[in-house]
């Protein structure tokens, strides 16, 4: 890694009309992270030790949202929206301070790879003043083209600005450019705005540069990496591409997903070596998985921890604050919310476990509920190690199941149970004998009649 400092600024003032949305274009999510705070990790996985967030519309949701996904970044209102190079002067300040690298990129493009950002900067370390990081679209209709000679970047046309041989170039700008700090005001202020768009496009500091004689070169990236959002149709393609990309991760990493293309990550999905993932998994935010765990397929994971080999589903929820231990297992038609299931516990069926402990070697039988909830405030039950919760038991919170307790099945269970002992919920079984039969001649002699 270079030494040089570098500033991102990530232009994101734009309303985005085409998402038809309330909210703003850049905070729609990718694998559960907004598609700008994408673009701030590859900046910063690019080396970028500052952020410059230029926001505008929907200001305030913006700086909001930013103090989450990029604490650090400074956020610069750009008031009017005239053009790329007006945007990146609203972030003026940040510039003056000095920088080796600027890098702008757009807060919309949020599948740029790190790789081609910091391709771009080492060019910058060369004495490239500008870098433009182009790309080849199947259809290149709406981007600017990217004027070339003898390896050099002349100057890149806007489409509505270009002659009928220049829209016939496909080589088109991206969007990202990386520009030498000492350079960067100096060319942004010779920007103006006649153009068919009357607008001051940032495109415009190449033939500046060009012709104080500085050297401007562009690079290539994938045509998935520059792939710009401007509709939910977009959203979703930039999604799969996402997904396509961390399964084969996952997979490389030692994990195996029986059908890849059914199963949805998030951003922050870690998952272990020898774990298997049957079809149709999704992990929302927050999940850790352990090394040799199965999940089986339909099941629904989002801030849930897992250890080591244990054993979840088919069609298994794992909500917040789930933490199952090593070997421990959860089945089908399971919920767990905050609830730690300790080493080797079994939960099999159909059962609700939320605000608990199950210790381990514990055994929940089918459709026990932990009732947690009185309509007002939460309550914790405590189930102990090797405890035996029969079928269609009621655990009423705030309880607590001593080591080894015994629940008979189909108890309604209100107070703490000891160690070891046994307990009933219920009515007892009153059984008369011969009345079976009685009351079925009785009743099909009524029929006849
Ligand atoms: C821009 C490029 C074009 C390139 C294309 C790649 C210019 C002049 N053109 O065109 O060469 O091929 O991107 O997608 O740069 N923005 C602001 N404030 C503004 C204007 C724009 O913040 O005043 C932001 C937008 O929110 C967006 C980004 O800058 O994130 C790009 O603006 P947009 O108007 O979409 O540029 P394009 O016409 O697509
Ligand atoms: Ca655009």
């Amino acid at each position: 890694m270079t030494s040089r400092t570098c500033l991102s600024i990530i232009l994101a003032a734009g309303e985005g009309t085409r998402m038809k949305s309330a909210l703003p274009k850049v905070l729609h999510q990718i694998a559960g992270l907004p598609m700008v705070a994408h673009v701030v990790k590859a900046a910063e996985t690019a080396g970028a030790t500052d952020i410059a967030l230029v926001i505008g519309h929907g200001a305030d949701e913006m700086r909001k949202a930013a103090e989450k996904f990029a604490p650090r970044a400074g956020t610069f209102v750009q008031e009017q929206r005239l053009g790329t190079a007006h945007a990146v002067l609203a972030a003026r300040n940040a510039i003056a301070k000095g920088y080796d690298d600027i890098l702008v990129m757009f807060g919309d493009t949020p599948l740029i790879d790190a790789a081609a950002l910091g391709a771009a900067r080492a060019k910058l370390a060369e004495g490239v003043a500008v870098v433009v990081i182009g790309f080849r679209p199947p259809n290149p209709s709406g981007y600017g083209r990217l004027l070339e000679k003898s390896g050099k970047l002349t100057a890149i046309r806007e489409e509505k600005d270009c002659t009928e041989e220049e829209r016939k170039i496909g080589f088109c700008n991206a969007g990202m450019m990386a520009v030498s700090g000492r350079h960067a005001l100096d060319l942004l202020d010779g920007v103006g705005n006649a153009n068919a768009k009357g607008e001051y496009y940032l495109t415009d500091i190449v033939e500046i540069a060009n012709a104080k004689g500085l050297d401007v070169v562009a690079t290539e990236a994938g045509y998935e990496n520059a792939l710009g959002i401007n509709n939910r149709a977009e959203l979703a393609e930039a999604e799969a591409i996402w997904q396509k990309r961390r399964r084969r991760e996952a997979m490389l990493a030692g994990v195996t997903l029986i059908a890849p293309e059914t199963v949805y990550f998030s951003h922050d999905t870690e998952v272990g070596q020898d774990t298997i993932v049957e079809p149709n998994v999704f992990f929302g935010p927050g999940v850790k998985i352990a090394g040799g765990v199965k999940i089986h397929a339909f099941s629904h994971l989002e801030g849930a921890t897992v250890a080591a080999n244990a054993d979840i589903g088919p069609y298994a929820r794992l909500r917040p604050g789930s933490d199952l231990a090593a070997k421990a297992k959860v089945g089908n038609f399971v919920e767990v919310k905050n609830a730690r299931i300790e080493a080797g516990a079994k939960v099999n069926h159909l059962t609700y476990i939320g605000d608990a402990r199950v210790g381990a070697g514990a055994n929940i039988g089918a459709g026990t509920i932990t009732c947690n909830y009185d309509g007002y405030s939460k309550f914790f039950t405590d189930i102990g190690a090797g405890a035996f919760v029969g079928s269609n038991s009621s655990l009423v919170a705030p309880l607590k199941l001593g080591d080894g307790a015994y629940i008979a099945s189909g108890s309604v269970i209100t107070e703490d149970v000891p160690e070891d002992a046994l307990a009933f919920g219920r009515a007892r079984q009153k059984t008369l004998p011969g009345k079976g039969k009685e009351l079925r001649e009785r009743r099909a002699s009524a029929a006849k009649k």
